[in-house]
C-alpha cells in the first residue's frame, strides 16, 4: 500500500502567513503540519509515500531530507538529543515528490499520482485534518478496505451548519462505525444535504479510480472534485464510509488552527500546566 498526500493547495486562507511558507509547513505545537500525516501514515505501515507539491513548495522537500550542515553543528556541540530528532525526520519513510502544476482541484491533484501509484491500492491523506487515536486513521481505514475488498473513505459526524464546508455522505448503515455509500455529494447548501456525516480527508482506494477522476467535469467551485469522482465510482461499484475512532482537529481556517495548536499543547504533559495557568490568567482579568 502507497500513501499520497496533496501539499499542493495555495493557502489563500492563510495569507500573509502563507505569502512565502506553504500552508504544510505551519507549526502545530512543535513540528509542521504536515509531519503530522506523514506520522499516521508510517504509524499505519506504510513507507512508500507520495507529497503532491507545486511552486513554492520546496521546503517541504528540504524538511523530510538530511541537513548536513545543521547535523555537523550538532555534533560539534554534542547535541545528541536534537541531533537524534532530526534523522528520525529524515529516515521516516521513502518520501516522493510529483507537482500538480496548475491548482485544479483535490480530484485533480490526487490524479497526479497516477504513474507512482500504478496498480497499486493507495491511501490518500489530506493535511488539513489531523487525527489522533490509538490506531492510526488510515489503519483502521486500511483494515476495513481489505475487509470489504472496496474502497473507503473515513467520515465523521458535524453540526449541521457546518455541511457547506465539507464532503457529504448518504448512507446507509451497515455495521458498527460502517455504511454503504449510497450518494456523495461536495459542499452542499444545508437544505439539500443527505446527512450530516462529513468526509474527514482519509481514503483508501483501488487505482481503477483514476479512470473515474479523468472522466469528471469540474464541479464545486470549478475544480475537479475527489467527491464527484468517488461518486461516480460509486455508480458502478459499492464504497463504503467508516467512521473512525479517534480525535480529529481541524485545520481548515485560521481560529480552528489555533484552536487546534491549545487542544493539542494541552494532551502534551511539557505544556499543559503552564499554558492552563496562562489561559486562566488570561481570562479572569
Ligand atoms: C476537502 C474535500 C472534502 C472533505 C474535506 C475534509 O475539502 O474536498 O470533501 O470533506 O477536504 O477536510 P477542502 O477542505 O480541501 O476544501
Amino acid at each position: 500500500m502507497k500513501a499520497v498526500i496533496p501539499a499542493a493547495g495555495l493557502g489563500t486562507r492563510f495569507l500573509p502567513a502563507t505569502k512565502s511558507t506553504p500552508k504544510e509547513m505551519l507549526p502545530v505545537v512543535d513540528k509542521p503540519a504536515i509531519q503530522y500525516v506523514v506520522e499516521e501514515a508510517v504509524e499505519a505501515g506504510i513507507d512508500d509515500i507520495l507529497i503532491i507539491t507545486g511552486r513554492g513548495k520546496q521546503s517541504i522537500e528540504d524538511y523530510f531530507d538530511m541537513s548536513y550542515e545543521l547535523e555537523s553543528v550538532l555534533h560539534q556541540r554534542n547535541d545528541y538529543d536534537t541531533l537524534e530528532q532530526l534523522e528520525r525526520i529524515s529516515d521516516l519513510a521513502d518520501i516522493h515528490y510529483i507537482r500538480q502544476k496548475s491548482p485544479l482541484g483535490l480530484g485533480h491533484a490526487v490524479l497526479c499520482a497516477k504513474k507512482h501509484v500504478d496498480d497499486d491500492d493507495f491511501a490518500v491523506l489530506l493535511g488539513d485534518d489531523i487525527i489522533i487515536s490509538e490506531t492510526p486513521c488510515i489503519g483502521q481505514l486500511v483494515d476495513q478496505f481489505r475487509a470489504r475488498e472496496a474502497p473507503v473513505v473515513a467520515v465523521g459526524e458535524v453540526p449541521r451548519e457546518a455541511v457547506v464546508r465539507y464532503g457529504i455522505v448518504d448512507g446507509e448503515p451497515v455495521g458498527e462505525r460502517l455504511y454503504r455509500v449510497r450518494g456523495m455529494v461536495e459542499k452542499p447548501p444545508v437544505e439539500e444535504a443527505p446527512s450530516t456525516l462529513a468526509v474527514m480527508g482519509r481514503y483508501v482506494f483501488t487505482p481503477e479510480i483514476f479512470g473515474f477522476i479523468e472522466e469528471v467535469e469540474p464541479g464545486r467551485g470549478g475544480e475537479i472534485q475527489l467527491t464527484d469522482a468517488i461518486s461516480a465510482y460509486n455508480r458502478h461499484h459499492q464504497v463504503y464510509a467508516y467512521r473512525f475512532d479517534g480525535r480529529r482537529f481541524d485545520l481548515g481556517n485560521k481560529l480552528d488552527w489555533i484552536k487546534t495548536n491549545i487542544e493539542l499543547a494541552l494532551t502534551r504533559d511539557e505544556y499543559r500546566e503552564q499554558l492552563l495557568e496562562f489561559m486562566r490568567g488570561k481570562t479572569s482579568s
